[in-house]
Formats: structure tokens, sequence, C-alpha cells
């Protein structure tokens, strides 16, 4: 058995590219639909409510393109909205959080483990519990940040202001007296297009994980399990979609799949009134 059509993905903006990007190494046969609503980006600062419900207009537009399965490629709408998700289609959907925890449980060897991510991710304690299901004894430090994901979402992955954005998040993590984590977990699909600046700033004994080929390993379980994978012969093709500035996407999209990037969609998502996204839970 096989299946031709593609696979979505959402993410409030650009982060979930670098799962994109792991899903497209791992299975170079599948098409693919980017969504990132960056016009409404970030999502980290709002309420759950918000989040479920800009979630649900997300799925609903890759559910109308005919995906086949959708990966919610932004930690927290997964923290927050996966079971709602879930319950709006039967189409498989898949977050970053279970294989990000998983990817840190299996990398930890002190059992320490820092957790970075958005306040909302944060709030629902969704790593913590993922990662001690894993590991029971893993002491998980979960820290929310609030200034990288502006950072990338402009398009500034170094520099000064980066480094210094990197070092206050960070802290809290790193202090003398601190958790002396041995891993740190990036929580956010964002955070890995800092990579280079937070690897420099935890230095060569921490190990930085984070969820993007966990996901694409666990989706080529899927695809494989309902017998949905791509045939063999198939050339894929891959479309990108913003709700915001289609330049500033398509420069950051260039950055992770080069200059073949060109022809990102600008998408307008139909607006559901406040709480019907809840209220269908
Ligand atoms: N990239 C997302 C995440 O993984 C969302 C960041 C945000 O919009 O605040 O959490």
């Amino acid at each position: 058995m096989s299946d031709r059509r593609p696979i979505g993905l959402f993410d409030s903006g650009v982060g979930g590219l670098t799962v994109l990007q792991s899903v497209r190494r791992r299975l170079p046969r599948e098409s693919t639909i980017y969504l990132g609503d960056n016009e409404r980006a970030p999502y980290g600062p709002r309420t759950d409510a918000e989040v479920i419900r800009y979630s649900g207009e997300c799925l609903d537009q890759l559910v109308e393109r005919d995906v086949k399965a959708i990966v919610v490629a932004c930690n927290t709408s997964a923290s927050v909205a996966l079971p709602w998700l879930r319950r709006r289609t039967e189409v498989p959907i898949l977050g970053v959080v279970r294989p990000g925890a998983f990817a840190a449980a299996a990398a930890t060897r002190s059992g320490r483990i820092g957790v970075i991510a958005t306040q909302a991710t944060v709030r629902s304690g969704a790593y913590p519990a993922a990662i001690v299901d894993e590991r029971p004894d893993a002491q998980v430090t979960a820290h929310p940040t609030t200034a990288l994901v502006p950072l990338v979402e402009a398009g500034q992955h170094q520099g000064p202001e980066v480094e210094a954005a990197v070092a206050e998040a960070l802290a809290p993590l790193l202090a003398a007296d601190g958790p002396a984590i041995d891993t740190l977990l990036l929580g956010c699909t964002h955070y890995p297009l800092l990579g280079e600046v937070i690897g420099r700033a935890v230095g060569p004994g921490i190990a930085v994980i984070d969820s993007a080929s966990a996901t694409a390993s666990a989706l080529a379980v899927v695809l494989e399990v309902d017998g949905i994978a791509a045939p063999p012969d198939q050339v894929p093709v891959h479309e990108l979609g913003t709700t915001g500035d289609v330049a500033a996407f398509e420069r950051t999209a260039r950055r992770l799949f080069g200059d073949a990037v060109t022809d990102v969609r600008q998408v307008r998502l139909p607006r559901e009134t406040v709480g019907a996204g809840v209220g269908r839970a």
C-alpha cells in the first residue's frame, strides 16, 4: 500500500522549517506542504485558548489540502492543543514534544535535563511529563524564554544581540548553583536556527538536543504502519506557505533549503470566532 498525497506541517512561523528539513532528509520521496502562521507569531505568549484556535485554523487549512498526515511542528501548539486537534480530524497527527522528550531521555547520562521553550509550552508542563514517562528518575528544569522567537522571526540568527539573548535565556540553567544539566533540550522549533550560538554558549560538556530528527523518525513509523508511505517512484513536490511576509519567510527558508526556494505562497486563513476551536473539543 502506498499514498502519493503530501504530508502537512505547520508552525507559528519559520521554526517548523527545522522539522521540515529533517522530514525531507529522512523521507526523501514524500511531498510536503508547510504552513507558517507568521502573521500571528509568536504563539508562546498567548493564552491557551488562542493557541488552540490558531492551531485549529492551521490544521483545517492543511486538511482542506488533502494531506495524508500532519506534523504539528510547533512545541507550543503540540503542548497546548494536540488533544483538540486530534478531535478535529481523522488524519493522523504527530506532535514534536513526545519525540523530543524521547531523544533527550535517551541522550542524558545523569538524568538532569534542561528545557528551554516558550511560556505556553513551559506552563503546560508537557515536557517534564513526557520526559519522566521515558525516564522516571529524570530531573527536568524547564525555563521559559521570551526573546528568542522574535529574533528568529526577524531573521536574526547570530551577532551580539542574539548572543546576549541566548546568554540570558540559558543563565538559570547554566548558573554555578544551577541544576548541573548534561542535556539541553531545545523545546521550541525556532531555537535550532540559533544552534551555533546556543552550542557556543553551553560549551562541549552539554548535549544539545532538538525534536526534529526524532519527529521525522516517528513520522516514518506512522507512514509505514498506516501503509501510507509514498511509492518508490514518487518525485516529491514541496510547497511552502505563510500568513505573513513572503520575502522574510523566503529568506529563512533559503538558509535551510538553498536557492531553490522561490515560490512561497501567501496564505489567508479563514478566521474562527473566539472560542470556537475550544468549544469543538
Ligand atoms: N516554534 C514554536 C514552538 O516550537 C512557536 C514559537 C512561538 O511562536 O512562540 O514552540
